[in-house]
């Protein structure tokens, strides 16, 4: 039996996950996962070799000789490496974020990572964030929450920040996106994303950051000393 602590936070993109759990982590000396990440590093891989990322058949065939790495930096931050290379940035671009999505519908992948994400809970305190934390991954966690908030106040979110960054960003293509990721994350049958049901539901439309980290720091007291 593992004796360490987890808390598992899933939810849909946008919803803040990776900040908050972040933030969450920090606060309480825990290792911070974002498995996302690691989805993202099998699609920047899909995306590179010109894999259909649809096609399971296809991108089972890479996963053998795929070497994915994690680290954290001086900086604090989680380094995603592919085969040696560091990928941090590369698995952030846009077109990544659909291969991504592709991917991680596949059972094949969804298997080869899952051993991966529970070691790490077994030889750390964590906060993992992702789509099926608390659902397959690690349904033994001390704490869930299940992180959301409506689709409209996630793409106004996304909008910001690209907006912040100098980007070109349009509104209404962007609620787009979410909207899709929602449906296909929601409706895949290999692990889709759903609340689980000792989940707490946190819901941050109404929240800014400060707000949102304090009712998630809340839960997460209470929660512990149940
Ligand atoms: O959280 P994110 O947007 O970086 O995740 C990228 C994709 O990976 C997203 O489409 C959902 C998928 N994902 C998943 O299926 N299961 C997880 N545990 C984490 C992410």
């Amino acid at each position: 039996m593992s004796t360490q602590k987890s808390i598992a936070i899933d939810g849909p993109s946008g919803a803040g996950k990776s900040t908050l759990a972040k933030a969450l982590a920090k606060e309480l000396g825990y290792l911070y996962v974002d498995t996302g990440a690691i989805y993202r590093t099998v699609g920047l891989q899909a995306c590179r070799t010109g894999t259909n990322p649809e096609e399971e058949g296809a991108v089972a065939a890479l996963l053998p000789g795929l070497e994915i790495g994690m680290q954290y930096g001086p900086d604090g931050l989680q380094h995603m490496y592919l085969n040696g290379e560091d990928v941090t940035d590369a698995i952030r671009q846009h077109e990544i974020s659909r291969y991504a999505s592709c991917v991680s519908a596949l059972p094949a992948v969804r298997a080869f990572l899952l051993e991966r994400q529970r070691a790490m809970a077994r030889e750390n305190d964590v906060v993992m964030d992702g789509r099926d934390i608390g659902t397959v991954v690690l349904p033994q966690a001390g704490v869930k929450i299940f992180l959301t908030a409506a689709p409209e106040a996630r793409a106004r979110r996304r909008w910001q920040e690209l907006n912040q960054r100098g980007e070109e960003a349009d509104y209404d293509g962007i609620l787009q996106d979410v909207l899709e990721r929602d449906q296909r994350d929601t409706t895949r049958a290999a692990s889709p994303l759903r609340q689980a049901e000792d989940a707490v539901l946190a819901d941050t439309t109404e929240l800014d950051l400060e707000q949102s980290l304090a009712l998630l720091m809340h839960i997460v007291k209470e929660r512990l000393q149940a």
